[in-house]
């Protein structure tokens, strides 16, 4: 069927029924919406009978190849070396890109970075970055280039050419309840980061109550189509399974996340955040052809931060996006919000549980995040967790500190925090950080070493 001929409402019905559709009947259906010459209400039709019924693999497929080429693929072969991503579906003090993107570089692998903004309980790798002064994502293919070449990686923000349809599509799931479709969801993640111009790439789909997707059943069919997706295009694909529970590592919010990493490329990172980071970055060092195997990959990523090779690319990534290096070499220098304020507990017993989802939502409220897509974000705002799930607090120990220059919101947010958190007498069972491997021979548990 050519374009012209496109009849939407037989591949709507043909969907309604639980049928499939081809290659090309989904290419037509993706081109005719992004030409504006299939209405809202059509595609609405679409999505939700795409949603009720699901897509198979090849569906998925062709869905992501029609988004993809809805805009520019770049095409990034005259750059030397295998070029390595990571996408992470999201969570609460995920700052683990601006860990392993330099430990990666600096092992030799590039990592051509495209990455999004924060929306409501999670954050966003560009709101971070944006908190260190000057510095610039909002760059032109031309300078991507360049500075991928010129540094082994690059960072920057989505741009009007990558995947155009994909977020005129995202616009519509948003508001017709399609969100929540696995399909959907990877072929939406993949469109994106299959135009970067990657060969490779590693993925972690977080699980648990901060993470997109809450239960692990959910997470792993998510894997799956994206390792299927991955696989379809030639581009070796190998996802982890990791514990969005709590937040992930101690602090949650821009700049004190920027911090954090800072902390972690220096070698003083917390176990949590270093555990996956290490894993991801091992994995991409490998899939880059610098180790041959992930272990040994693992070893480089953590002789990159001993011999402080990673910290050195991460001062000379931010000088080459127009960042401020001074802060970055100096973190106390860089200005505090308004109020700090501790979180104080009125009991005392073993962390069992942190409502990740919820402390999320603290850091938003605080100033830190985003209920629209327009709105501001507070670079200094968020907090620092003194404990995590396992410690013990004593009665009238500080559990975190809030950082914000909302005062009026501080009250709340810190009944939320205690509301967040519960206590149990004995001592709660270790929680599993890395979960499962998947890739292209399935799902494996994954065993830690
Ligand atoms: N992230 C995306 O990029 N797309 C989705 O559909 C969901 C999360």
């Amino acid at each position: 069927m050519s374009v012209k001929d496109i009849n939407p409402v037989s591949l709507i019905r043909k969907k309604r029924d639980g049928l499939e559709l081809t290659d090309g009947e989904i290419q037509d259906l993706i081109k005719a919406y992004t030409e504006d010459r299939l209405p809202d209400y059509q595609m609405s039709a679409f999505l939700m009978a795409s949603f009720l019924n699901g897509l198979n693999d090849e569906e998925a497929a062709a869905l992501t190849r029609s988004m993809l080429h809805s805009g520019i693929v770049l095409d990034l072969s005259d750059i030397p070396g295998v070029k390595v991503d990571k996408h992470s579906t999201g969570g609460v003090g995920d700052k683990l890109s601006l860990i392993l993107a330099p430990i990666v570089a600096s092992c030799g692998v590039p990592v051509p970075m495209i990455s999004g903004r924060g929306l409501g309980h999670t954050g966003g790798t560009l709101d971070k970055l944006e908190s260190i002064p000057g510095f610039t994502v909002d760059i032109t293919l031309e300078r991507y280039r360049e500075i991928l070449e010129q540094e082994q990686m690059v960072l920057a923000g989505q741009t009007e050419e990558i995947a155009p349809a994909d977020k005129r599509l995202y616009a519509l799931r948003d508001v017709t309840a399609t969100v929540e479709s696995i399909p959907l969801i990877a072929g939406s993640i993949m469109s994106k980061k299959l135009a970067e111009g990657i060969d490779a790439l590693v993925l972690d789909v977080k699980f648990g109550s901060g993470a997109f997707m809450k239960k692990k059943e959910d997470a792993i069919r998510l894997a799956e189509t994206l390792v299927g997706i991955g696989e379809q295009f030639g581009k070796e694909t190998i996802a982890y399974l990791t514990n969005m529970e709590q937040p992930l590592g101690y602090a949650v919010g821009n700049w004190l996340e920027v911090k954090e990493s800072i902390d972690g490329l220096q070698g003083n990172g917390p176990d949590d955040a270093m555990e996956i980071t290490h894993l991801l970055a091992g994995t991409m060092i490998y899939l880059g052809k610098k180790a041959s195997t992930v272990e040994e990959g693992i070893e480089k990523s953590r002789a990159s931060v001993k011999d402080g090779s990673a910290f050195k690319k991460w001062v000379s990534i931010v000088k080459a996006h127009d960042g401020d290096t001074g802060v970055i070499e100096n973190p106390e220098t860089y200005p505090k919000a308004d109020h700090i304020e501790p979180v104080i507990s009125s009991k005392s017993g073993y962390i069992k549980e942190m409502d990740a989802f919820a402390m999320g939502m603290v850091s938003l409220e605080l100033g830190a995040g985003r209920r629209a897509k327009d709105d501001d974000v507070d670079p200094a705002a968020g907090f620092l967790l003194h404990k995590k799930v396992g410690d013990y607090i004593e009665e009238n120990e500080t559990l975190a500190e809030l950082h914000t220059n909302k005062k009026s919101m501080i009250p709340e947010c810190k009944d939320e925090m205690i509301r967040a958190i519960t206590l149990s007498e004995t001592s709660p069972e270790k929680i599993t950080q890395i979960a499962n491997r998947v890739d292209k021979d399935g799902v494996h548990d994954y065993i830690t070493r």
